[in-house]
């Protein structure tokens, strides 16, 4: 028997499990308590369809089971895409009761969360994560979305899963360059909250690029573990929560200048990541060492610690502006105070920023 490790995210009466573990999708009945009606649409995409959507109809044969394939691509997560997902839940008649599973990675799992907070002004959903960031950040605490031409993530809701399966197993048809894109991820949650697993990762980052399971369960379940307490804590972003959001004024900048299809989005937060690094230790926050450490912490994972060569100083200007964390029109970051720990402020030095900025430029 394979083991199954089962975290919460408390959230009152909207909480809800986290399981992880491998061969899940095979294990009988892994769906069945989470699903309190008679109909279910699978939303998946092209690429995932042939590897696991399979399994999944399999395991749901007392159900009303009805697919939607979306095409597969950062760039497709649209308001137009959606309509696709609204049709066939409509063309099949699904009800209040239905359940809508995401299986894919977080541009499915975005999507379809926002689907089911809007049809019918909200029906149940399931995550069910299939690559490393989905499985280690974006399935859980109930952020969906679609991109806007002028901005990522721009429409969406704060709707939470009725529980998210992550399938360790699905990671082993994931390609390299989405696994150490996941990792940037797994890296932001020692950084932000934990040093101690942030040292673990120092230590143990070949392991995870040569996808020792043990390693990476170990990796997803301190990320989630991370995740949860955070959104535990404050679920729609009034506080603590923008700290998960380390490095993503910077990348969202990037992926919106590049128009979602040139890096990842976990490329582009590593190297926003290492940004906020050098601001915070422009501001003495943080040693220079502290910053050299992470780079070097991203760099043996290949990725990128530099924003690409279109980003001017302008052009982060210009795209900095539409952030989410911009409140009453002042620009807030999240910044490092210590290796493991973040804070969100609105108070930085705005020369030092814009150094920064025109370094690269
Ligand atoms: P993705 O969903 O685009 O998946 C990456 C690629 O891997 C796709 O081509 C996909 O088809 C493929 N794939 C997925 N699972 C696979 C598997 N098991 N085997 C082989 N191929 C597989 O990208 P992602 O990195 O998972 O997610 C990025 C998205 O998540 C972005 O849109 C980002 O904005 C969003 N996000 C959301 C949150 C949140 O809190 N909601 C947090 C972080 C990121
Ligand atoms: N990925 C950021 C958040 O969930 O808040």
């Amino acid at each position: 028997m394979k083991t199954i490790k089962k975290l919460t995210v408390d959230l009152g009466e909207r909480s809800y499990p986290i399981l992880i573990g491998e061969d899940l999708l095979q294990s009988p009945n892994v769906f069945s308590p989470y699903i309190h009606g008679k109909q279910i649409l699978v939303v998946t995409n092209e690429t995932i369809a042939p590897l696991y959507l399979q399994s999944v109809v399999d395991s749901l044969l007392a159900y009303q089971v009805d697919v939607v394939v979306l095409p597969d691509g950062e760039e497709y997560k649209t308001i137009e895409t959606l309509g696709a997902i609204f049709d066939q839940l409509l063309l099949k008649s699904h009800n209040r009761t239905t359940t809508l599973i995401a299986l894919g990675g977080g541009v499915v799992g975005d999507m379809t969360g926002f689907a089911a907070a809007c049809y019918q002004r909200g029906v149940n959903f399931i995550q069910v994560p299939t690559t490393l960031l989905s499985q280690v950040d974006s399935s859980v605490g109930g952020k969906t979305a679609v991109n806007h031409p002028k901005g990522k993530n721009m429409i969406g809701a704060f709707y939470q899963p009725q529980c998210v399966i992550a399938d360790t197993s699905t990671l082993n048809t994931l390609d390299d360059r989405q696994l150490r894109a996941g990792l940037a991820e797994v890296i932001k949650y020692g950084l932000i909250a934990d040093a101690e697993f942030f040292f673990w990762l120092e230590d143990n980052v070949d392991d995870l690029l040569k996808r020792n399971s043990a390693a990476l369960a170990y990796a997803i379940e301190c990320s989630c573990q991370n995740k949860a307490k955070i959104v535990s804590q404050d679920e729609r972003e009034g506080g603590i929560r923008a700290i998960l959001n380390l490095g993503h004024t910077f990348g969202h900048a990037i992926e919106t200048a590049q128009s979602y299809k040139d890096w990842l989005h976990g490329e582009a937060i590593a190297a926003g990541m290492i940004m906020a690094a050098e601001l915070s230790c422009a501001m003495g926050w943080i040693s220079s060492e502290d910053v050299d450490r992470t780079r070097e912490l991203f760099l043996r994972c290949d990725l990128p610690v530099t924003p690409p060569a279109i980003m001017t100083h302008q052009k982060f200007v210009e795209l900095m502006a539409v952030d989410k964390k911009v409140m009453d029109g002042s620009l807030r970051l999240v910044l490092l105070k210590a290796i493991g720990h973040a804070e969100v402020t609105a108070n930085f030095d705005h020369e030092k920023l814009s150094d920064i900025l025109r370094f690269y430029d």
